[in-house]
C-alpha cells in the first residue's frame, strides 16, 4: 500500500515519526513537506496529499497539522477526498467502514506520537464495510460533484 503523508510546520516531527513507523512496518511512504519548521500553510500539503489520493497515485493520505481541522477542511475541499480528522482508533475505524475514508487527519498539539501510530495503524488495515454505508457514501459523492441529495 503507497502513503501519501503531508503537513504543516506544526507536524514536522509527528509526520517524521509515521515515516519511519510506516516504513519500517514496510508501507511505501511519498513524503509531500514540510520537512522544516518555518511557517507555511497547511492548504498547501491538503491539496498535494489529497490530489495523489484522489487520483489513484497513492492508496491512502495522511495529513498533519497542529489540530488537524484546518488541514481536514482544505483537504475535503479536493474532489474524490473523503478525509477524517481522528483523535482516537474508534473514530479511525468507522471513517473506514462507514465513510470509506481515504485521508486521515491528525493534530500534532492534541495527539502524541504513540496515539498517532494506534490511529494509523487502524486506518490503514481497516476495509469499508459497504451495504447500507455504500448509499451514504455516493450521496456524499453526490455533493462532492455538487449535486443535491435531497
Ligand atoms: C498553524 O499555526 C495552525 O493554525 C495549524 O497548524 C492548524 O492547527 C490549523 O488548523
Amino acid at each position: 500500500m503507497k502513503i501519501a503523508i503531508g503537513n504543516d510546520h506544526g507536524g514536522v516531527a509527528l509526520k517524521q515519526h509515521l515515516v519511519r513507523y510506516l516504513e519500517e512496518k514496510g508501507f511505501e511512504v511519498v513524503n509531500f513537506g514540510s520537512d522544516v519548521t518555518e511557517s507555511t500553510d497547511y492548504p498547501i500539503y491538503a491539496e498535494r496529499v489529497g490530489r495523489a489520493v484522489a487520483s489513484g497515485e497513492c492508496d491512502r493520505g495522511i495529513l498533519i497539522c497542529g489540530t488537524g481541522i484546518g488541514i481536514s477542511i482544505s483537504a475535503n475541499k479536493i474532489h474524490g477526498v473523503r478525509c477524517a480528522l481522528c483523535s482516537e482508533p474508534v473514530s479511525a475505524r468507522l471513517s473506514r467502514e462507514h465513510n470509506d475514508a481515504n485521508i486521515v487527519a491528525m493534530g500534532a498539539r492534541t495527539i502524541g506520537p504513540a496515539m498517532a501510530e494506534a490511529i494509523v495503524d487502524v486506518f490503514l488495515t481497516t476495509g469499508f464495510d459497504g451495504g447500507r454505508h455504500q448509499r451514504r457514501v455516493d450521496k456524499i459523492m453526490m455533493l462532492d460533484r455538487g449535486e443535491s441529495v435531497q
